[in-house]
Order: structure tokens, then sequence, then C-alpha cells
């Protein structure tokens, strides 16, 4: 039987309260919207259905509040098939993200709370799960010690790191060092750019830029991988279904060209539905749909 490559993804899990409006209010303004609706996400639970819809062995380190959105949040990724052994209660919410969606562009507010337990000491205990991985994904809404911590036990074990800067804070040059892939949206791109030598990020950066596609630098040329298109419902986790499908993609021997092609069609795919997690393919899709555009 085939092995899949094993996937260990560290991050946030928010539950999504996203309201579908025409119009943004304005400070002190009150609008009516035009729907409601409670989604499972967060960058690091949405990377990780991402990973096992495409078939992917995946485990998610990461927190949960004791809460009806704590327990609905982990069975949910568990009917997803993602192991979430090492997904832990804390004594603090679970994170929420409250999202306004308009034309199908989005703003969202994060606040924190059970993610903030994925610490450096949380993060050590969980050594061996992350140490015998095959790739590692991190993000930035669960606190940066950790992260540097996850990141630090996958160098010292080979495994292949992808650090979705998102979102944005300050990074220091030895977490950039330790790391493979750098996937910045532009606007984080520039921040990240922000008092660093140039060659510290040199052949690691893929900029996801939308609805342009994805750019990289192969042999010191700017190459710009495409997007699909599609009619787009929801954007919302385009950029996680796009880590997924580039870890996916990795981890099956793919070039990192193919990879971010791979990535671009998980993405395209997800924005068709409402919802982080909603439209994100399985690897039959994905397959179908790179086959339909040929
Ligand atoms: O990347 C999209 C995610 O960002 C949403 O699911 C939301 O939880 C926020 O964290």
């Amino acid at each position: 039987m085939e092995q899949k490559p094993t996937i260990t993804v560290v991050g946030s899990i928010n539950m999504d309260l996203v309201t579908i409006t025409s119009q943004v209010p304005k400070v002190g303004e009150t609008l009516f919207g035009q729907h409601f609706q409670m989604n499972p996400g967060g960058k690091g639970a949405n990377q990780a259905v991402a990973a096992a819809r495409l078939g992917a062995h995946v485990q998610l380190i990461g927190c949960v509040g004791q809460d009806r959105f704590g327990t609905d949040l982990v069975e949910h990724l568990q009917k997803e098939g993602v192991n979430v052994a090492n997904v832990e209660p804390v004594t603090e919410i679970t994170a929420t993200a409250t999202i306004i969606v308009s034309h199908g562009d989005n703003s969202i507010i994060v606040v924190p709370g059970a993610n903030n337990y994925v610490t450096a000491a949380f993060v050590e205990s969980k050594r061996e799960v992350i140490a015998n991985s095959d790739l590692l994904i991190v993000q930035l809404e669960t606190p940066l010690e950790g992260v540097m911590k996850a990141v630090e036990i996958a160098k010292e074990n080979g495994v292949t790191v992808i650090l979705n800067p998102a979102p944005i804070q300050d990074l220091p040059s030895e977490l950039i060092r330790n790391i493979d892939y750098v996937t910045p949206n532009e606007h984080e791109q520039m921040l990240l750019k922000q008092n660093r030598e140039e060659d510290e990020l040199y052949g690691k950066l893929i900029v996801t830029k939308g609805s342009q596609g994805v750019s990289l630098t192969e042999e010191g040329k700017e190459l710009i991988i495409p997007a699909y298109k599609i009619d787009v419902v929801d954007t919302t986790g385009a950029g996680d279904s796009f880590n997924g499908g580039l870890a996916v993609g990795l981890t099956k021997g793919l070039s990192l060209r193919e990879a971010c092609e791979y990535g671009n069609a998980v993405a395209a795919l997800s924005t068709t539905k409402l919802g982080a997690q909603t439209g994100m393919p399985t690897a039959e899709e994905v397959e179908a749909f790179i086959n339909s555009k040929e």
C-alpha cells in the first residue's frame, strides 16, 4: 500500500462568525446584513483540512476551549480525517473570527482565546509528532514563541517547513533561516521585507497574489504561476487552501512550480463556496478541474 505523507500543522482553530453584507458599516453606523453563518475556521485548522481533503495524513497541534465551539470544531476536524490527538482543551474560550464578507472580499477580527496556549512549552511537549513528519506548516495566529519552537524542532529533524506569515508581524531572522518556504500575500510580503537583507528570503518566497496567481524566484528569475479563472463567491481561506495544496504537492514529490500550480487549483476551487473550508476540494476534484482547463 502507498505510504501517505505526514503533514503536521501547528496553528489556530477558530469558529468563524460570518456576516454577508452588501455594505461594510462605517464607525458608528448600523446596517442590515443579508446572511449570517458559523463555519469552522482558523488558519491552522483550514490548512489541515485542505491537506486532509487532498488525501494527506494530517495531524494538527493546537488548543481549543472547553466550550461548545471547541467541541464542535474538534468533532468537525475528526470528520475531515484530521488527526486531533494533539489538539488539547484549555481553560480559555475557543478562538473566534468575526468575518464580514462583502462582494467576495472579507475583513476579519480574530479573538485568539485558546490559541494563545500554543506556547513553546506546549509545542515542545509535541516534539516527537513534529520530528516524525514529512512537512510542517505554521502560521502566525498562535504565539510566535510556539511557532519558533515548532520550526526549530522541524529543522533539527530535517522536516521541510512552510511558514504562512499571516497575520504578519516582525519576524526574527533566526526563524526565517530555518524555513524552507514563506508564503505571504502581497501586503505581508512588503512588511516581511522591511528591515531585512534581501538574501535572507532568497529562494524561499512564494507570494500569493489573488487573481494574479503566485510569484516565486527560480534560478534568480521571477516566475509567475497564473491563477485559474473561476467565479468567486468567497475568498476566505483561499490562502490556506493554497498552502494545503502546496504542502501536499511538495510531499508528493512535485517540483516547486508544479506544487504551486496544484496549490493554485486548490485555492481557486475553495473560493466557489461560502466559508473558509466549505469549497476545499478533494484530490479527485482538483484533478478533474486541472484536466478541464487543459
Ligand atoms: O485564513 C482565513 C481564516 O483567517 C479564517 O478561517 C479565520 O478564522 C481567520 O483566522
